[in-house]
């Protein structure tokens, strides 16, 4: 569709790929609109677009999960049409998806020679493992080859993910959202690998909602929009203000919060004292109605496992947790919902979403027994209710009957926060609500926020993005290695004195928990 750039196209005979026409729909969905795309040898070819617009489906087409309806595919100079995925993988071209797909009962090891038995040694566990060692040390992960996947945080896991696409030795490599999930060391270590196959002629494409770290690897960006292309940009003579208009169609400014908007005398809605864990040391935090309490922090820091001792999903060792006051004994996250607290997994795929069931039955998970009367569920009246969410915060869905398995990874998490928001708990905890979310839809989640708080209702936002809990938060909690190293009021915090708290020690980034 769009007409392309002529000075990005000066280097044809380094083409290695070339999409043309791709047209692609699934039940009720167009996805691909006669989309195209080019990729030039040893660079790092950034591809964004809002959720939904149709980046993992373009890939899932290159790498031969889906069949196109139209559409050529030109491989080094000759037309393809790969079948299957291994067929794809065997001629160079190989992906991370989005959405991990390792096996959780398999080691580390197992999952990456899994599918490879044709070559008969590869079945022996010793060889299997001293082959993923060696590939782990190459990469300097700090992973054990006989590790299970479901013993791993999900940074590990995406780092296995990773590890196994590069063994395959690709001359293509696809990296959908690939850092969602990595602390800041496993993304400086993801970089450095991209670093070192691009200079080794490898290209990459790279998907990510993250444009900060596009403008640092990207050679060149391509934006779609509603299943179509738009452009592609020269990241070097890029504006990070154009490729959000390409994007959305509008900019986009998101200003700092420079001052608490908590009245002085509202009143505290959840305290808790010395909260403690295996993970989590002495941890005692006020939250009072109407505020947003940001926690900061890396990945590991402990926020999540202060979340899970707050909402009964892990035991806890010590501590006392008061909501309005009274002394509560929460046991397991129905006790918590029952006490009105609230709780948005940053995981979405192990804890917050069922996978087979539709839009509204997600939505209004949380909140059947509000909607039912006498045993009936008015199922009409969910339906209206997931509708509205539907609307406000734009899911991308042809109906709330769709299967939430077929929307794309963005709008699934879209579903998960219209949960809590049906739900309307007095205290929400959100961790990561805006992972993997397009940067239009992001705004349209602070606006939520804000309006929750307006009407009363208290948010703690866990968040590893320090713009949005500095534009966000009235009083910010920073964490260290399982304890509460600073407390800050929104008018004294920045993101220097943040990552001096949250690095204390210097050893944070590269702890796990
Ligand atoms: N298997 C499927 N069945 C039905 N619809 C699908 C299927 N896969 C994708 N879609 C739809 O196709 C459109 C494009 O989805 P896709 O996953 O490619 O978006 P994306 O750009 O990767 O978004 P995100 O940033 O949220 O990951 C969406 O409207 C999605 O709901
Ligand atoms: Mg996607």
């Amino acid at each position: 569709m769009g007409e392309r750039n002529a000075n990005t196209l000066t280097n044809e005979s380094q083409k290695v790929l070339e999409m043309l026409g791709i047209d692609k729909r699934f039940q009720g969905v167009h996805a691909l609109k006669e989309c195209t795309f080019e990729l030039r040898k040893g660079e790092v070819h950034a591809l964004v677009g809002e959720n939904g617009a149709g980046k993992s489906t373009l890939m899932k087409i290159l790498t031969g999960i889906y069949q196109p309806d139209k559409g050529e595919i030109v491989y080094n100079g000759k037309k393809v049409h790969f079948r299957t995925a291994k067929e794809a993988q065997v001629a160079g071209i190989s992906i991370v998806h989005q959405e991990l797909n390792l096996m959780n009962h398999l080691t580390a090891a197992q999952n990456i020679f899994v599918g490879r038995e044709a070559k008969g040694f590869m079945t022996d566990d010793r060889v299997i493992n001293e082959r993923t060692r060696k590939l782990f040390d190459s990469l300097n992960l700090n992973i054990k080859p006989t590790d299970k996947i479901s013993f791993l945080t999900i940074g590990k896991a995406q780092m296995v993910e990773i590890a196994k696409a590069i063994s395959f030795e690709a001359n293509i490599l696809v990296l959908d959202e690939p850092t969602a999930a990595l602390t800041i060391s496993e993304t400086e270590e993801l970089f450095n690998m991209m670093n070192e196959l691009r200079a080794k002629g490898v290209s990459i494409i790279y998907i990510s909602h993250r444009l900060e770290e596009i403008e640092v690897m990207a050679d060149r960006v391509t934006v779609m929009r509603d299943g179509q292309y738009v452009g592609t940009l020269v990241m070097k003579d890029a504006t990070l203000d154009q490729i959000i208009k390409m994007m959305v169609g509008r900019t986009i400014y998101e200003e700092p919060k420079t001052k608490s908007h908590v009245k002085p005398d509202a009143p505290v809605v959840l305290e808790t004292k010395n909260l403690s864990s295996p993970l989590v040391k002495d941890v005692s935090f006020l939250l009072r109605q109407g505020e947003i309490l940001g926690f900061a922090g890396l990945i590991g820091a402990g926020r999540t496992e202060v979340a899970r001792l707050v909402i009964g999903a892990d035991r806890r060792f010590r501590g006392d947790i008061f909501v309005s006051g009274r002394q509560v004994n929460i046991k397991c996250p129905k006790d918590a919902v029952s006490h009105g607290i609230g709780y948005l997994s940053e995981d979405r795929k192990r804890y917050g979403l069922a996978l087979g069931l539709s839009v509204t039955d997600n939505a209004m998970l949380a909140s059947l027994d509000d909607y039912a009367s006498s045993g009936f569920i008015n199922q009409r009246k969910c339906e209206q209710e997931t509708y509205k969410y539907i609307k406000s915060i734009d899911i991308k869905t042809p109906s709330s009957r769709q299967i939430i398995r077929n929307l794309s990874g963005g709008n699934q998490q879209k579903v998960v926060i219209a949960k809590w928001l049906i739900k309307n708990c007095d205290i929400l905890i959100f961790d990561e609500p805006t992972r993997g979310i397009d940067i239009g839809a992001k705004s349209e989640i602070y606006k939520l926020m804000n309006d929750l708080v307006n009407r009363g209702r208290s948010i703690i936002m866990i968040s590893s993005e320090l713009p949005e809990l500095l534009r966000m938060s009235d009083r910010i909690i920073v964490m260290c290695e399982g304890a509460k190293t600073k407390e800050l009021d929104i008018s004294e915090a920045d993101s220097e004195i943040i990552m001096k708290y949250a690095t204390l020690n210097d050893v944070g980034g590269k702890k796990h928990g």
